[in-house]
């Protein structure tokens, strides 16, 4: 893990500012959120945990679902949930914000975690995990989407030849995911690898920023000018086009159905 952790306020301040325009960009999310759905147990859950609920994509899905179940719509970033708030209003949900790393939520108190592409944003997969586990019932389930270290690897890549900075996030792999949850226990899991084209590095660039997912990693150096930095960056991106003429993103995507252990 990066000795450099990353701040969680520009975290929470970068997803607010892009929760406007999140959804037109958020192809991607949409299609896993989509089939993290698709991998929902059969179960009556009381209360069911969206975590790192962003704009709110999966809210109906989940009470379309689990219509009796309350409803939390848990994120770090206020400004999701407040354009979330304005989305959907149903019985028996709440909007929190809160840290996944430290859940305002007491023990045993939840049936099902549901999370997509939010968790690889914790640094601290321990820390993450037991917290995960503490607010979980026995046999209660978390299902996970997140990313694996392949993802973004072009743009890591690149950068690399700018300069030894940490400009993309670092994913961890599934086998260290693995031993930092004790008392979760797999029950299904999957690794999905996508492969998003671009003509122009500008798109990309222009996307994650939307996401809310641009770079917010502490900066160590600043050598070349910005416009030079850039030139490299894109020419470095330019020699991994595939044969088609396009520019590739990688995402590898884990997707994971753990079980909380009743010991
Ligand atoms: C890529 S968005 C995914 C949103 C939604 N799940 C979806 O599929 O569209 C990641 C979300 O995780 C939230 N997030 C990041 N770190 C978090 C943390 N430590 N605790 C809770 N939420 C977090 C962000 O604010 C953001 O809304």
């Amino acid at each position: 893990m990066n000795a450099q952790v990353r701040d969680k306020r520009l975290v929470a301040q970068s997803f607010s500012r892009a929760a406007a325009t999140y959804d037109s960009v958020a192809a991607l999310q949409r299609a896993v959120a989509d089939q993290l759905i698709n991998q929902l147990p059969v179960m009556t859950p009381e209360v069911v945990l969206d975590l790192g609920s962003g704009t709110g994509y999966a809210t109906p899905l989940l009470r379309a679902r689990y219509p009796q179940a309350q409803l939390f719509s848990l994120d770090l970033a206020e400004g999701m949930l407040a354009y979330a708030r304005g989305r959907h209003r149903l019985e028996s949900h709440h909007h929190i914000c809160g840290d996944a790393e430290a859940l305002p939520l007491a023990d045993a108190s939840v049936d099902l975690i549901f999370s997509s592409l939010a968790i690889q944003w914790c640094e601290q997969p321990r820390r993450l995990f037991a917290e995960l586990a503490r607010v979980l019932k026995p046999g209660g389930r978390a299902l996970l989407a997140t990313l694996g270290p392949a993802t973004l690897s072009e743009l890591r890549r690149a950068w690399a030849a700018v300069d030894d900075d940490r400009h993309v996030n670092e994913f961890l792999p599934l086998v260290q995911l693995e031993a930092a949850a004790d008392a979760l226990r797999p029950c299904w899991q999957q690794t999905e690898l996508r492969v998003l084209e671009y003509e122009r590095l500008g798109e990309l660039m222009h996307e994650l920023k939307a996401l809310g997912a641009h770079n917010v990693n502490p900066r160590r150096r600043q050598g070349l000018s910005g416009p030079a930095r850039l030139r490299i960056l894109a020419r470095a991106y330019d020699e991994q086009r595939l044969s088609n003429g396009r520019l590739p993103a990688s995402y590898e995507i884990y997707y994971l159905d753990w079980i909380r252990t009743s010991a």
